[in-house]
């Protein structure tokens, strides 16, 4: 039988709890994830706050923006109540607390939505939290960026997310992937495509000493091929199915 994969919450237990809160990390790990996979920003005065989006229409009805307000503006926010009226008053996460709530064990993919401007404080956070750097591992697009994080956190693995195709015209090629990995430097690929990932493209990953990671699984039959594939993580909107899903496979 193929081994299961890191099963990650992506943006917590997302399907079911608002996404990028304390409640939904909880959720996450009270299902079982073996990780969490959440979004990171720098607001105007320099902390590292958990949004996907740059702005807070969407989770929170507000005209701010992350990079334009600060921290105490963006607390004073709701980030529940969209979700639904049972997740009222949940507010805008501090990746300082973040880190806290992180079990013993449990991982946290921190995918870094802003520019290289996030460094230095993303350095400060982690130090103070004392986390094993085996814990964490850097998410980013930005292939600059991943070579500045390693730079930088040497300690860290950081992966590269290619969005292949559904970000425009860009489809590249198993073999430009991995050129593109080895430029960069980055320790392992997260893939949103999943027919790119075969067993010979697999295998040179491995014999790279590249880890692979992919998202956004939500399906059973999509989640038993990446487990047959062997990939290291899968990260799903519904940590606590897949996990029972692969449990009774
Ligand atoms: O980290 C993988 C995935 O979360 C990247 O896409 O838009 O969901 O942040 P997005
Ligand atoms: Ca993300």
């Amino acid at each position: 039988m193929p081994t299961t994969p890191l099963i990650i919450g992506h943006r917590g237990s997302s399907r079911e709890a608002p996404e990028n809160t304390l409640a939904s990390f909880r959720l996450a790990f009270s299902q079982g994830a073996d990780g969490i996979e959440a979004d990171f920003r720098l607001t105007r005065d320099g902390r590292i706050v958990c949004l996907h989006d740059a702005g807070l229409a969407r989770t929170a009805g507000s005209d701010l923006t992350v990079a334009g307000a600060s921290l105490a503006e963006l607390e004073r926010l709701d980030l529940g109540a969209w979700k639904g009226e049972a997740w009222r008053g949940e507010r805008i996460p501090t990746l300082a607390r973040v880190l806290v709530l992180l079990p013993p064990g449990k991982r946290l993919f921190i995918e870094v939505k802003c520019g290289a401007e996030i460094i230095e404080e993303l350095a400060l956070d982690l130090e103070r939290a004392h986390v094993s750097p085996e814990s964490i591992r850097f998410l980013t697009f930005d292939r600059h960026l991943v070579s500045s994080l390693k730079e930088r956190l040497p300690a860290y693995r950081t992966c590269w997310l290619c969005d292949y195709r559904w970000r425009g015209a860009w489809h590249p090629s198993q073999r430009e992937v991995l050129a593109t990995l080895e430029e960069i430097g980055a320790d392992g690929l997260a893939s949103r495509d999943r027919a790119i990932l075969d067993v010979p493209f697999v295998r040179q990953l491995r014999d790279r000493g590249l880890e692979l990671h992919v998202w956004t699984v939500d399906a059973a039959r999509a989640a038993e091929r990446l487990c047959a594939l062997g990939v290291d993580s899968i990260m799903t909107n519904r940590p606590g199915w897949l996990r029972g899903a692969l449990e009774r496979r």
